[in-house]
């Protein structure tokens, strides 16, 4: 019997420790944490994640901005937006909603961030402080995943894991994340698309993260008996039944996975809640000057 891992109520206890923190820091005079978001467009992906971000900030009674811009906003606008976040005292750390338009060199806005405000941890300075195990911000996703393993003490030291995906918001940083010595202390696999033989791989695999972004691509014949699944994924799959007319589809074919594992995350309230939460933990660090 496998055991659900309740990404939800997971980050719900650590929001509301988060809350209590705050309203000490306020009692004591200090300035509630505020977070910033810049969202571009209107892809809908993005409109719901900015959307749960704000609540979030609420729960943890951190104040929030939205700052909105059509699709056709240019470069050089939303690099002055940039500039003027950097330089706000309120402004504690904020986030530009990824992808953006086409026309819009996404890494240079990155750049442009004060990575002392980079609360997703994308910025090259956390980046790579991260990469050699020093104090940082760290991107919301793999930070989430690494809480959630702890938090239901799954072992990770020694053990075999694969990453399905390399991207640079989940992949990568969860390979690090998995291999840093006294974190995850894992022997870590990565695949990707040019992985000869992916299937071969997860069923070596302790545990396996699935971040590829590919409905129910991780199958049963791929998974070792008693292994630890964490599914990423997060596409939107067209399904009549739902008021919206899409669900969340994750990377995992979880009925036929479920029963060989010893541990899995469904699709949606595995995850998603930690990210969100993570990113509520990075912005208290940010208000708190914990790491610059
Ligand atoms: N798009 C998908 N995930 C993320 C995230 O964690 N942060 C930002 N800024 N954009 C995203």
């Amino acid at each position: 019997m496998y055991t659900l891992i309740d990404g939800k109520a997971t980050a719900t206890a650590i929001k509301q420790q988060i809350a209590e923190e705050v309203k000490e820091m306020v009692a004591n005079g200090a300035k509630r944490p505020c977070l910033a978001a810049v969202l571009v467009g209107h892809d809908g992906g993005s409109e719901t994640y900015v959307k749960n971000k704000v609540i979030a900030c609420e729960q943890c009674g951190f104040e929030s901005r939205l700052i909105r811009y059509e699709d056709d906003v240019t470069e050089e606008e939303l690099l002055a937006c940039v500039a003027k976040l950097n330089n706000d005292p309120q402004i504690d750390g904020f986030i530009v909603q990824l992808p953006l338009p086409k026309h819009i060199d996404e890494q240079k806005i990155i750049m442009a961030i004060d990575y002392r405000k980079d609360v997703d941890g994308f910025h090259p300075i956390n980046v790579g402080r991260m990469a050699i195990g020093l104090p940082c911000f760290v991107s919301a996703t793999p930070l989430g995943i690494m809480t959630l393993l702890q938090h239901y003490h799954i072992e990770t030291s020694g053990k075999k894991c694969v990453v399905l995906g390399r991207s640079n918001i989940v992949g990568k940083p969860m390979a690090q994340l998995m291999m840093q010595k006294q974190y995850g202390d894992a022997t870590v696999t990565v695949c990707h698309s040019h992985t000869k033989d992916i299937k071969a791989e997860c069923r070596e695999a302790d545990i396996i993260i699935a971040a590829i972004g590919r409905p129910d691509f991780v199958t049963a014949d791929m998974v070792k008996e008693g292994a630890v699944i964490i599914d990423v994924g997060t596409t939107r799959v067209p399904d009549a039944t739902k008021k919206k007319g899409f669900r969340l589809n994750g990377d995992v074919k979880f009925d036929e996975v479920a029963p060989k594992c010893s541990f899995i995350t469904p699709v949606p309230g595995g995850v998603g809640p930690m990210t969100i939460c993570s990113l509520m933990k990075n912005t208290l660090a940010a208000a708190k000057k914990e790491y610059y």
